[in-house]
């Protein structure tokens, strides 16, 4: 029998929308056959800014058995799939700080060969989903890693409409992650696993 496709799926989430999308690609990427690990990034912010905002708070006690994403798991995965919600169009800085923390085995070339996908969220459709991704991609490229963007490969990816990934709009919390981005979710999920256990199996990925 074949050694399991292994993907780290590696998350940040304040108010829970994220944490939602990822346990969806967490679900479906294991009912594709890989092994998987749900972490997630530290938080930074002080408990005051946690404490303020009911939202933020619940997903913080919900999500506290959830283990903190470390750098063995980079190395353990064959691929990786980061979540972020949108901070002015950009990385959310929990997830960017774990992301740094990694310098040194991008210098022992351990980040590359790896199969990197993201997935991201805002309060608004025109609020950076886009440029968010692309700049997580810029890291992909640092690290020598393999982009597996979704693109328009299935039929429902017209449905949400973003090829960068799996995308969502909360609308200040008022819109709740639904089928159209469970679907982005396990369609990114399953190519992701697909390709990395093709990439696998010809000896590509370590
Ligand atoms: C500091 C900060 C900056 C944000 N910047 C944006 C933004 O540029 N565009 C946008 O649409 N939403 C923005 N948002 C909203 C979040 O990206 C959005 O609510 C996201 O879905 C939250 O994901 P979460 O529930 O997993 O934390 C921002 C939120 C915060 C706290």
């Amino acid at each position: 029998m074949s050694t399991p496709t292994k993907l780290a799926v590696i998350y940040y989430s304040a108010t829970g929308t994220i944490a939602e999308i990822a346990k969806e690609i967490a679900r479906t990427a294991e009912q594709a056959g890989a092994e998987v690990r749900l972490r997630r990034a530290a938080e930074l912010a002080p408990q005051e800014a946690i404490d303020s905002n009911p939202a933020w708070a619940a997903n913080a006690a919900a999500t506290a058995g959830t283990p903190l994403a470390t750098p063995d798991d980079m190395v353990w995965a064959d691929a990786v799939i980061f979540g972020t919600p949108t901070r002015y169009g950009n990385v959310a800085s929990q997830l960017k700080q774990f992301i740094d923390t990694l310098g040194g085995l991008w210098a022992e070339g351990k980040l590359a060969d790896k199969v990197y996908s993201g997935f991201t969220s805002s309060a608004t459709s025109h609020g950076g989903q886009e440029s968010t991704l692309l700049a997580l991609y810029n890291t992909v490229h640092h690290f020598g890693g393999i982009l597996v963007a979704p693109g328009y490969t299935d039929p429902a990816k017209f449905g949400d409409g973003n090829p960068y990934g799996t995308s969502h709009v909360d609308a200040q919390g008022n819109n709740p992650v639904d089928d159209t981005t469970r679907t982005a979710a396990r369609i990114q999920a399953e190519r992701v696993v697909k390709v990395a256990t093709a990439l696998n199996s010809g000896g590509v990925t370590n």
